[in-house]
């Protein structure tokens, strides 16, 4: 439990769902709902003005916080909330990879890939030389079942990984890693990553996508239907200066398949070619299983999380709908 501000319009629910607790006992996620006490309908968007420092600093320490039971209902609602934190926005519109479409201001669609496909950890636009800082994710629609999104804290997966593969965290913060994948001169809507090179880089002339890419640390390779995207090398964590410690900041846990991209073995590599270790990658994906919190959805939940602290993934959808909106911050 976190202490709360007197007559905060905000209650702190423990055991909604499952949490971790760290040493100084605060939670992972952090649970959020209206102040019973109060007595009558608590906006979230007057919660969170009124409370602003107080959030600022449970995110810091906690890394996520989720608000349940507030009404917010559409993406305009959604837009009010995100506006309310005071935190810049983080335009999405050149170098992500996934599909996103504007909803309405500064909220867009969560990543449209396929239902029955299974996003991995990652943190936000890791690969970018600047990503936001925090993240907005919102249920308009909640998923008949399966469709959870999974957060996990970076820093514990890169003390067990560490403790397990020394040799390999240690080759991979010395050589670095590089990340390659094919990206089509289309859209391709079946794919978790399917966005065009035009979309990516907002333009359809390739000199133009070139310079974009070389600002954002990407180089391009021009291949039938599309156009190879090389990054890196980038070290495989980074140092969370604020925390002082060091966090998982890397894709080992496996690339994505798609129509120009069947062979995965080079989508993560060591800067001298050598390949990712498939015992590394496999106890990856368990460390993050056994980790992770894997949230299942309430319509109306909002989800903020530190994209420094926190990966996130999503599981397959087993049953349809479910709508997810997003918003970044600088
Ligand atoms: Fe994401």
């Amino acid at each position: 439990m976190n202490i709360m501000p007197e007559e905060s319009l905000f209650h702190e629910v423990v055991g909604l769902l499952p949490q971790h607790s760290s040493e100084d006992g605060v939670l992972f996620p952090v649970v959020l709902c209206p102040n019973p006490k109060i007595g009558k309908e608590v906006q979230l968007t007057d919660a969170i003005k009124a409370n602003k420092e107080w959030l600022d600093s449970l995110l810091y320490r906690s890394g996520a916080i989720l608000f349940r039971g507030f009404p917010v209902f559409s993406a305009s609602d959604f837009n009010d909330v995100v506006e309310s934190s005071g935190y810049e926005n983080f335009p999405y519109d050149i170098g992500g990879a996934g599909s996103r479409t504007n909803v309405v201001g500064r909220v867009y669609t969560a990543n449209e890939a396929p239902p029955d496909q299974e996003i991995p950890f990652h943190h936000e636009m890791s690969h970018a030389p600047v990503y936001p800082s925090k993240l907005f994710f919102f249920c308009e629609v909640e998923p008949g079942s399966g469709g959870e999104t999974c957060i996990a804290l970076s820093h514990v997966i890169y003390e067990r990984m560490k403790q397990k593969h020394p040799k390999f965290v240690e080759d991979m913060e010395e050589k670095g890693l590089i990340y390659t994948r094919i990206i089509g001169d289309e859209s391709d809507p079946s794919s978790p990553v399917g966005r065009s090179w035009k979309l990516t880089f907002n333009t359809d002339d390739k000199t133009v996508a070139e310079e974009r890419a070389t600002k954002l640390g990407m180089k391009l390779e021009w291949v039938e239907g599309g156009v190879r995207v090389i990054i890196g090398p980038k070290p495989g964590s980074r140092y969370d200066e604020t925390r002082k410690r060091k966090i998982w900041f890397n894709k080992v846990t496996g690339g994505m398949k798609d129509k120009l991209n069947q062979d995965l073995s080079k989508a993560v590599m060591f800067s001298d070619g050598k390949p990712v270790p498939a015992d590394v990658a496999n106890d990856s994906s368990k460390i993050f299983d056994e980790e992770c919190i894997a949230l299942q959805w309430r319509k109306g939940d909002v989800l903020l999380l530190d994209n420094l602290v926190v990966m996130h993934s999503r599981r397959p959808l087993t049953a349809l709908p479910r709508r997810v909106l997003a918003s970044f911050c600088k």
